[in-house]
């Protein structure tokens, strides 16, 4: 089939390629050429595992990008958007500009095409968005009627950054809704490709509200852990990692099977505890959600915890640092980790901003180290934040290190430190070191006798 696919970001520019990989002939579009020039080139502009491999496969033969969107819509039968949804503080609800722009686009692109085109929100927009804010805008602009000249459908997408690739080519379950069954139909030929996957054909609302029930679940079980932790911590004697793992155990949670095994689901990497969510999905989803309820006269208390909860959690490790070090005005202090997860550059949201914040106002002196960080984002370049390239740069000559993204070189720090003649104190924001091999060492939850 022809795909178009309408902003080239971390969902766009994944779906764009591995669409292409698939099999489907797909534009990318993106208002920014120096993305498109890019992607043209073969060079990916965001880091994901595998995704420059794909691109480099794929591109001029059935993948293509380009800023002009006419051309992409008369040249595709199906429009995916995929443009940016971002939380909007001030005004406290989700900010739909882009999609509203991106929608009276495509119906100007429309109003000069003569065949059916379905245009499918990806996106994650709030339940209502597409039927109520999407297609009206389409109506509006093209001068047709959707259901006749034109179908909508909502295709939420339930990749992870740093495993994107792999999610979006092998997925759990593929949600769509749509106006009508023409819409459906044509979006189960779309992910026809995809064998032996559960797909969920619904209206275009209940797709929409799946993908915030879905992240909103995430979110409640880390923010849950994390309150546990904080309690262990206050009465101490109780280590959260000893009491998560035996939860896990439960075997309503870790199913064990007629032979006696036992299956460990992904989903207890969400009952641990952290220093806290970040990223361009979870923080904004949940907000968004909670307004839309406060919308709907419906508030909702349990969410709204889970971000306040949430939003406490990076300062933990300050906590803890500072019952070392109550003076923290030229602390050495190293910062393992930028990125809000492993194997993603994005820094959206990350745990490490609130607390490298906090100690520069705190007249610390920081270095930093992510090993997928060569330079530091334009927006940090102006704080006083010491990039360094390796793990052994960045611990020497410091007084405490603060482990706050969980990338696998840091499992090495316990090596690394044992050749330090005083190594300094470790606060392990993911409880990803054993304690017992780090002399000083002090960890989200460990409530100490
Ligand atoms: N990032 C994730 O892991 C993830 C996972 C699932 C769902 N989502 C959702 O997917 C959507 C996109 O997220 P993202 O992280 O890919 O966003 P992003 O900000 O990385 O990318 C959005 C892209 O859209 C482009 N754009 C904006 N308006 C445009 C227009 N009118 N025409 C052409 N291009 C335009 C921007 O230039 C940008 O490249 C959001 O709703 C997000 O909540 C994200």
């Amino acid at each position: 089939m022809k795909i178009s696919v309408i902003g080239t970001g971390y969902v766009g520019l994944v779906s764009g390629i591995c669409l292409a990989e698939k099999g489907h002939q797909v534009i990318c579009v993106d208002q920014l050429s120096t993305k498109i020039d890019q992607i043209n080139q073969g060079i990916s502009p965001i880091y994901e595992r595998g995704l420059n491999e794909l691109l480099t496969k794929n591109i001029h033969r059935n993948l293509s990008a380009t800023t002009d969107l006419n051309a992409a819509i008369q040249h595709s039968d199906i429009s995916l958007i995929a443009v940016g949804t971002p939380f909007n503080e001030e005004t406290q609800a989700i900010d739909l500009q882009y999609i509203e722009a991106v929608s009276q686009a495509i119906g100007g692109c429309l109003r000069h095409k003569s065949s059916y085109h379905l245009v499918v929100v990806k996106s994650t927009v709030v339940p209502g968005t597409t039927d109520e804010v999407v297609l009206p805008a389409l109506e509006q602009s093209s001068g047709k009627q959707a259901g006749q000249d034109f179908g909508v459908g909502m295709n939420p997408e339930f990749l992870r950054e740093g495993n994107a690739v792999e999610d979006f080519m092998s997925p759990d379950r593929i949600v769509f809704g749509g106006m009508d069954k023409k819409s459906t139909d044509l979006l189960f030929e779309l992910y026809s490709v995809f064998k032996g996957v559960d797909k969920i054909a619904t209206n275009n609302k209940t797709a929409e509200m799946i993908k915030y029930a879905s992240n909103s679940l995430l979110a409640t079980l880390i923010s849950f852990s994390n309150e546990i932790a904080n309690l262990c911590v206050a009465i101490g004697g109780i280590d959260v990692t000893e009491v998560t793992g035996a939860m896990h155990l439960d075997k309503r949670i870790s199913p064990i099977l007629a032979t006696g095994e036992r299956i460990t689901p992904h989903v207890t990497t969400y009952l641990e505890a952290g220093c806290g969510f970040g990223g361009s999905c979870f923080p904004k989803d949940v907000k968004a959600l909670i307004a839309y309820g406060e919308k709907a006269a419906t508030p909702m208390p349990l969410l709204d915890a889970v971000m306040t909860i949430n939003a406490q959690q990076p300062y933990q490790l300050i906590k803890l640092l500072k019952k070392h070090f109550p003076e923290l005005a030229n602390l050495k202090v190293a910062l393992l980790g930028l990125a809000f997860k492993p194997d993603t550059d994005d820094v959206r949201e990350s745990p490490t901003l609130p607390i490298a914040q906090t100690l520069i106002e705190s007249q610390a002196q920081i270095k930093l180290f992510d090993p997928i960080f060569k330079h530091l984002p334009d927006f940090l370049s102006q704080m006083n934040i010491t990039l360094c390239q390796s793990l052994e740069d960045v611990i020497t000559d410091v007084d405490a290190i603060l482990l706050i993204t969980r990338w696998p070189i840091f499992e090495q720090l316990p090596e690394l430190l044992a050749k330090l003649p005083n190594p300094p104190l470790v606060i392990d924001g993911r409880r990803m070191l054993n304690k017992n091999t780090i002399s000083r060492y002090e960890g989200i939850g460990l409530g100490k006798s």
